[in-house]
């Protein structure tokens, strides 16, 4: 983990509300896995004054290129996606745990919706390039919040839902899962990455068919290093509860307390 400037190199609009920003990483800092986030100082003033916490959607090795997908939601977002190609932003990353590497054997079935596309996809690539292959359910509202040329990076195995049904399956990415085939289906890990109701319905569905299940928890987080306990959320541990800035953000399913 390192506290460093980075420069943005690109800012660019891939859905309604979604921008994909493109920073420089330092390379005296180890490459950001999927999963991991870093924190980001928005803005020059006092105000925002806490840095915000941003996943990975995708690092270039070769060019320490790093990408995050932000979702404009209130002022540090707001600044972020006025933020052109030249500007500085302060990061510190990368920080909190990896998603683990599926069991041999068993398909990763990855489910994100929101801004959990991001980490989702940038697991989804690495996966393929070490032999596996992913299959994908993303969700969404609405097909204008599903960022298209984010979503190609994901690999062919798609299954893309839409709550009002203008574009893949019209549900929620229950649906998504229920349309995957059966083989599929008997011998997968699941992984799962967006809004808390989503993951809570995701871990259930893999809880019922016995198959592990990743989740990458989301929660407000003050200094995202493990100093304050602002992020810590309720756990099946005698410690009863975990930080998910260090502990996390990404858990086994079955120790929430959803
Ligand atoms: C590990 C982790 C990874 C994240 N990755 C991404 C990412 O890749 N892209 C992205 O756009 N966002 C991501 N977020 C959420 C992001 O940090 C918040 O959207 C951001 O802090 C909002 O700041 P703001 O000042 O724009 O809005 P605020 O005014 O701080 O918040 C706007 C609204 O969003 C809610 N909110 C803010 N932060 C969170 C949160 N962490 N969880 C749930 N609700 C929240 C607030 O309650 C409020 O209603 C991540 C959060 C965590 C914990
Ligand atoms: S944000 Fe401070 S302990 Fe996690």
């Amino acid at each position: 983990m390192r506290l460093f400037i980075a420069t943005v190199l690109d800012n660019v609009r891939v859905a309604d509300g979604y921008n994909e920003l493109a920073i420089t990483w330092s390379r005296e800092t180890e490459p950001p896995l999927p999963g991991q986030f870093a924190t980001l100082r928005c803005g020059r003033s006092t105000a925002p004054l806490l840095r915000r916490p941003f996943a990975f959607s995708s690092f270039d090795t070769f060019s320490s290129i790093a990408k995050m997908i932000v979702q404009e939601r209130g002022p540090a977002t707001a600044i972020l996606a006025r933020a052109r190609p030249g500007d500085s932003v302060d990061v510190l990353g990368p920080l909190g745990n990896s998603f683990p590497s599926p069991a041999p054997g068993c398909t990763p079935v990855l489910v994100a919706g929101g801004v959990g596309i991001g980490p989702i996809v940038y697991f989804a690539g690495r996966l393929a390039r070490l032999g596996r292959s992913p299959v994908c359910v993303f969700g969404a509202r609405s097909a204008g919040l599903l960022p298209a040329s984010v979503l190609a990076r994901a690999g062919p195995s798609l299954v893309i839902c839409t709550e009002d049904g203008t574009e893949g399956i019209a549900g929620n990415v229950v649906a998504g899962l229920e349309s995957l085939d059966a083989d599929v289906l008997g011998r997968c890990e699941v992984y799962v990455c967006g809004p808390s109701a989503m993951m809570a319905v995701v871990a259930k569905f893999a809880e019922r068919r016995g198959a592990r299940c990743w989740v990458s928890m989301e929660q407000i987080m003050a200094c995202g290093v493990g100093a304050c306990m602002g992020c810590a959320i309720r756990v099946k541990s005698p410690e009863e509860y975990a930080r998910v800035c260090t502990e996390g953000p990404v858990f086994d399913a079955c120790t929430i307390v959803w």
